[in-house]
């Protein structure tokens, strides 16, 4: 059984495999050419956090591929009433043909996976965001035509984002350098891997990470579910922020990209954030094309 647990658990295949589904799913849409690949399936969505992108783009997905996709809230669900996450598992399995989950323990994306019997795709949790990745490749891809010996900086809070993206940059050939301040650096482990199995630079300073890259992308300072840090966040994050000075170190036509939903003024500047509107929002419409290859290969 294929899932989406985690980039790691993905070879550099698979995940080539998936960008070129992505791309050619994506020509077709735009042509009118009907791929109804997923016809008569149920897809379920669990969402533990707030959604937009992943969200609909799940759920047009599913549509578009000829299948339906059933929107659970676990504020509704008796998960959120304490029903052990192994039965919710085993129940949904009888019912559903894949489910996507946004929670905050990865353990609980695993544990989904474990005791179910249909294709668990993680939608986010607190330690990674693949299916974010997997469409911000897809749109790097798509400016910079390819991906191997280009160079992607990351800048600001090591979080879920910053795990998957040093996942997703060092399998596919690129260079990855992070800029975090001391303490909100990405997983241990996963550095050590990057380390060992590619180009990876960890720095405190903006600019020294910043040098000479190919695509600058940054992330909110205090994530869903550290709303209470989030005044204190804003002074340790001070200067961790794509601006100006950030884009003249970098490389000429150096893209900017940001998961979404930003903050202006702090992990980016507006007037930065502006002039990349343009790839931002490619990379935000390349969830849903990246999403339905991921639906396709996990639950075809
Ligand atoms: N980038 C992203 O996952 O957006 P949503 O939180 O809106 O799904
Ligand atoms: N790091 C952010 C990503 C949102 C898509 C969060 O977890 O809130």
């Amino acid at each position: 059984m294929k899932h989406l647990l985690k980039l790691s658990d993905w070879s550099a295949e698979e995940i080539n495999e998936c960008l070129n589904l992505a791309d050619q799913l994506k020509y077709e849409k735009k042509a009118g050419i009907e791929h109804h690949l997923l016809k008569g399936k149920t897809l379920g969505m669990i969402f533990e956090k707030a959604s937009t992108r992943t969200r609909v783009s799940f759920e047009v997905g599913m549509y578009d591929l000829g299948g339906s996709a059933l929107f659970l809230s676990s504020r509704d669900l008796q998960i959120g009433r304490g029903e052990p996450v192994q039965d919710t598992a085993r129940v949904l399995s009888r019912f559903l043909d894949g489910i996507m989950i946004r929670t905050f323990a990865q353990s609980e994306v695993e544990a989904l996976a474990e005791y179910g019997s249909i294709p668990i795709i993680n939608g986010l949790t607190d330690y990674c965001h693949p299916c974010q990745v997997l469409a911000d490749l897809m749109t790097i891809r798509e400016h910079k035509g390819s991906l191997k010996g280009k160079k992607l900086c990351y800048i600001g809070d090591g979080n879920n984002m910053t795990n998957s993206l040093i996942v997703g940059g060092i399998k596919t050939g690129m260079e990855v350098s992070v800029a975090c301040p001391k303490g909100y650096t990405p997983d241990a482990e996963l550095m050590k891997w990057a380390d060992e199995n590619g180009k990876f630079s960890r720095h405190e300073d903006v600019l020294e990470a910043a040098k000479g890259a190919d695509v600058l992308y940054t992330d909110v300072w205090a994530s869903m579910g550290q709303e209470s840090e989030a005044e204190e966040r804003k002074n340790i994050f001070k200067g961790y922020q794509i601006n100006d000075s950030v884009i003249a170190v970098a490389n000429e036509g150096a893209m900017v990209l940001h998961c979404l939903p930003a903050h202006r003024e702090e992990e980016i500047t507006a007037k930065v954030f502006e002039e990349h509107a343009n790839e931002i929002f490619d990379e935000a419409e390349n969830r849903l094309h990246a999403q339905k290859a991921v639906l396709v290969l996990c639950m075809k």
